[in-house]
């Protein structure tokens, strides 16, 4: 599990958006590592590049210089078709809002990733009941999303994130619209896909809590990573 240090390489990343024809710049030459298994936490100040940071790690936007590899590949090198199929393969994403699509049950959610693979309905199946399993949410299989609290909802878009067995599974506040029962059940999700199978895990946090479930925290500020340990600036 630890024989590839850089399993996440960003070097000398810098990205800007545009603003009323100025450039606001968010990232000018960020550099991060993580180990394959590991568990990180990002926190930060709204605003210093939270989910930016999460959007060139999915893949879902480009680093304007510098190099984003993660699990060998370079996705600054890749093409959008080819990211596409990387994010398929490598990546699951667990959103504040679960995003179920409410018209499918539990079992069906979970399903929808599965029908971008080559497997018959039974293998799918198979697959949707391990993971229900997994979190605990058999009996939910047949639930509508409005049917269940919201921490049964988050986790079945836990469920749905792994559900394809990815390597990577990022988090943008998986807590953050959760009471703190909820959000320990789901913070507790996360740590067994960590311990138990071995997931890398990058989750945006505000809580204090999620964060103290990692294996490490980084603090990101105005767009740099304070040196782990440190204090932040008053
Ligand atoms: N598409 C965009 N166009 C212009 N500016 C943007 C865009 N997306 C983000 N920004 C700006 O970039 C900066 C970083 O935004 P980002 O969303 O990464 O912050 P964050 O750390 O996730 O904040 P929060 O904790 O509020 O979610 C902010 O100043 C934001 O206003
Ligand atoms: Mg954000």
């Amino acid at each position: 599990m630890t024989d590839d240090p850089s399993f996440i390489h960003l070097q000398g990343v810098a990205k800007s958006y545009g603003r009323g024809g100025e450039r606001l710049p968010i990232f000018d030459g960020l550099s991060l590592d993580i180990p394959r298994g590991d568990f990180v936490a990002v926190m930060g100040p709204s605003g210093s590049g939270k989910s930016t940071l999460l959007n060139l790690l999915a893949g879902l936007d480009t680093a304007e210089a510098g190099q984003v590899s993660i699990g060998g590949f370079d996705l600054s090198a890749m093409g959008e078709g080819a990211r596409g199929r990387w994010r398929t393969e490598m990546l699951g994403i667990v959103f504040q809002f679960y995003n179920l699509l409410p018209m499918l049950t539990a079992a069906e959610n979970v399903e929808l990733p599965l029908l971008l693979r080559p497997l018959s309905k039974r293998e799918r199946r198979e697959r949707v009941a391990t993971v229900l399993r997994l979190l605990g949410l058999e009996a939910r299989a047949r639930h509508y999303p409005r049917q269940m609290s919201g921490g049964q909802q988050q986790r079945v878009g836990i469920a749905r994130a792994i559900v394809t067995d990815p390597a990577l599974l990022l988090c943008d506040e998986p807590t953050g619209d959760l009471d703190r029962a909820s959000a320990d059940e789901a913070l507790a999700m996360l740590d067994l896909l960590n311990r138990e199978l071995g997931k890398t895990i990058v989750m945006v946090t505000h809580d204090p809590a999620a964060a103290g479930v990692a294996r490490r925290v980084l603090h990101l500020d105005k767009g740099t990573f304070r040196p782990e340990g440190t204090e932040a600036a008053r």
